[in-house]
């Protein structure tokens, strides 16, 4: 049968990332003190202790229980932990909140148990069966892993938000200067590629696939994000502070992962999809859609695409301020190495970048096996496309086709913008 030659997977890879991302997990834990432990600091999510228990519960329940058939480790409390929240208001969070939750150490025994599990089946499950949708391409280890991940992300943003005496503090070198206006580059008309073909990448997301042609007429872009020293002209306009910002005695300060920091002019400024759209309409140029985006950062003049905006090499701190290099960002200019074939900078890392695309599904799009209800429950015209990456995204969520969505006003994203025109 067809099982017999599916490709293996490299079990010691997988279970070296697996520990990899349970090292940061407990890395970003441990800048939480206990008694912020039920803490919420974005009432939008739910408190540190869900997602203590969300990861491991996850993990089990994808890999083990669902896709392996073994018996559960704790019923109500991966029920409790299954799955998230992204109410659209805080309104709509408050009937949401609970306060029953386990203590520390009955979520992080729970957690023990779990890991235990799931590492036995990496090294000695039946991890890929091509006749079973869930194994076919080991796609259940890829979801729980990937999943960890994007926690990651969540986890860092809720970490941002939480009182400066409530956390621990990592020491980072911040870095400001001179910067000369964003300059227009041209992008020829021609064919933007999105999305992957299934067979051509290890793993992607439901939303990733099929990969399909999509024919853009030429348009100029900036080569850099809107930074805040741009930002600040338009404050001075009457345009919306930054939920980032906090005013003190008159000047700006922008509120970064461990400090309150003078504005960095330099830095790309984070705003919600709503107030970026603003900016643009006041600058009468607009958003890039997620098909100018993917021709700014992987098309060439030549014709050919290319996996990356600086080429073929796998993403590294050179190319970009990604993968916990840092929690904050770094200028616009920090990466001249992962310039794009147009001359455009930045576009992978330093904070994912806001699309005028809504969030949909590509033509031929079908629910994944291992977590039907990952996409398909956004599609509703109300969270837009985001690219590329910001400094807490891991290296391995770094490829062209990945896809991340939000709603148009969640103020606590790591998220940039540039103009099209
Ligand atoms: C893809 C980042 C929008 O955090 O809401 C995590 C990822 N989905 N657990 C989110 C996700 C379920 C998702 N984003
Ligand atoms: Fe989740």
């Amino acid at each position: 049968m067809a099982a017999i030659t599916e490709p293996g997977l490299d079990r010691d890879g997988l279970l070296a990332w697996y520990r990899r991302n349970r090292e940061r997990t407990a890395s970003l834990f441990a800048l939480i003190d206990d008694d912020a432990y039920v803490a919420q600091p974005i009432p939008l999510r739910h408190p540190f202790v869900f997602y203590d228990g969300h990861l491991p519960a996850f993990s089990l329940l994808t890999l083990n229980e669902r896709a392996l058939g073994e018996e559960p480790v704790d019923p109500a409390l991966e029920r409790l932990f299954e799955r998230g929240i992204d109410p659209e208001s805080a309104h709509a969070a408050a009937s949401l909140t609970r306060t029953d939750w386990p203590s520390r150490a009955a979520v992080e025994a729970f957690a023990r148990a779990c890991d235990e599990r799931v590492e036995r089946a990496i090294a000695h499950g039946r991890i890929v069966d091509a006749e079973m949708p869930r194994l076919a391409r080991g796609q259940a280890v890829f979801t729980l892993l990937e999943h960890e991940q994007m926690h990651h992300e969540t986890l860092a943003y809720i970490v941002h938000r939480l009182d400066e005496a409530s956390k621990g503090r990592v020491r980072q070198e911040h870095h400001d200067g001179a910067l000369a206006a964003p300059r227009m580059r041209t992008v020829d008309a021609g064919v933007a590629t999105l999305g992957a073909q299934r067979d051509a990448i290890p793993f992607g997301w439901d939303n990733e696939f099929g990969c399909h042609e999509v024919d853009v007429p030429a348009f100029s872009m900036q080569h850099r994000p809107v930074t805040n020293g741009d930002w600040l002209t338009f404050v001075a306009a009457g345009g919306p502070v930054p939920p980032f910002w906090v005013r003190r005695d008159g000047e700006f300060f922008l509120r970064a992962m461990f400090d309150e920091l003078p504005l960095p002019r330099s830095w790309p400024v984070y705003v919600t999809h709503r107030d970026a759209a603003a900016y643009a309409a006041w600058k009468r140029m607009r958003l890039p859609t997620e098909a100018e985006f993917h021709r700014a950062a992987f098309a060439t003049p030549h014709g050919h695409d290319r996996p990356y905006p600086w080429g073929d090499g796998a993403p590294n701190p050179m190319y970009g301020n990604f993968d916990f290099e840092r929690f904050d960002p770094e200028p616009v200019d920090a990466h001249p190495a992962g310039t794009s074939a147009w001359g455009i900078d930045d576009l992978i890392g330093n904070g994912w970048e806001w699309t005028a695309t809504p969030f949909q599904p590509f033509p031929g799009f079908e629910p994944m096996a291992s977590y039907p209800q990952y996409s398909a429950d956004f599609f509703d015209g109300k969270h837009y496309v985001l690219k590329g990456a910001s400094p807490v995204t891991g290296r391995e969520l770094i490829r062209r086709s990945f896809r991340n969505w939000f709603y148009a006003d969640y103020p606590y994203l790591f998220a940039k913008f540039r103009l099209v025109a």
